[in-house]
């Protein structure tokens, strides 16, 4: 049975492909973190919606992070060898687009302008994250523009507000309940 609402991607041109690949994954509304690191490499920060985790039950947890190759936030973490994901709270939108670099400023200027502390592993950890997870970098792959960057979490912090910012169709969202389904 065909479908004529899903139209195949196979031999459209490389532009169409890109643009509904793009417009495919904002339809996947994701947390929104903020990788951090600090160390002989430098301290920076990048907003990512590319955290992932990995595995619960490897000889610690382990999850991994995609920065753009250009990001000096990724050129950090490889040379820190370690990072932190700050799992962003509802209310942290300005923390995200600091971050990401929307509003202008300086990034050596991004950390002076939210509260943040120091965690047991010498990373940055953003006052109001939902989820800290500190991590020492296991190993990274450099695939087309983007370091895919796996880290083995070894320490986690949680605050007690456990509703997490969302990204979706190029926008922040909060998660709502949904009503039991009756089937
Ligand atoms: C919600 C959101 C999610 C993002 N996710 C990623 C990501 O996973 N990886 C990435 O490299 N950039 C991601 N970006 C883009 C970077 O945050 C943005 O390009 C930033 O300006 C890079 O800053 P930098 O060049 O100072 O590192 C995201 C941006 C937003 C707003």
């Amino acid at each position: 049975m065909s479908n004529s609402n899903a139209s195949s991607t196979l031999g459209e041109g490389m532009d169409t492909l890109r643009a509904r690949f793009v417009e495919g994954m904002s339809r996947a509304a994701t947390f929104v973190a903020v990788a951090t690191t600090d160390g002989p490499g430098g301290r920076a920060g990048v907003t990512v919606s590319s955290l992932t985790s990995v595995s619960a039950d490897g000889d610690q947890p382990s999850i991994l992070v995609c920065i753009h190759h250009l990001s000096p936030a990724a050129s950090a973490i490889l040379a820190n060898r370690a990072f932190c994901a700050n799992l962003l709270g509802e209310d942290q939108q300005a923390v995200a687009n600091l971050f990401a670099g929307r509003g202008g400023g300086e990034r050596a200027d991004r950390f002076s302008q939210i509260p943040w502390a120091t965690g047991p592993l010498g990373q940055p950890v953003l006052t109001g994250a939902t989820a800290i997870f500190e991590c020492r970098l296991a190993t990274a792959l450099l695939w087309e523009t983007h370091h895919i960057l796996v880290g083995r979490v070894l320490s986690v912090r949680l605050s007690d507000r456990p509703e997490a910012l969302l990204y979706g169709q190029r926008a922040y969202r909060r998660a709502v309940h949904l009503p039991e389904s009756e089937s």
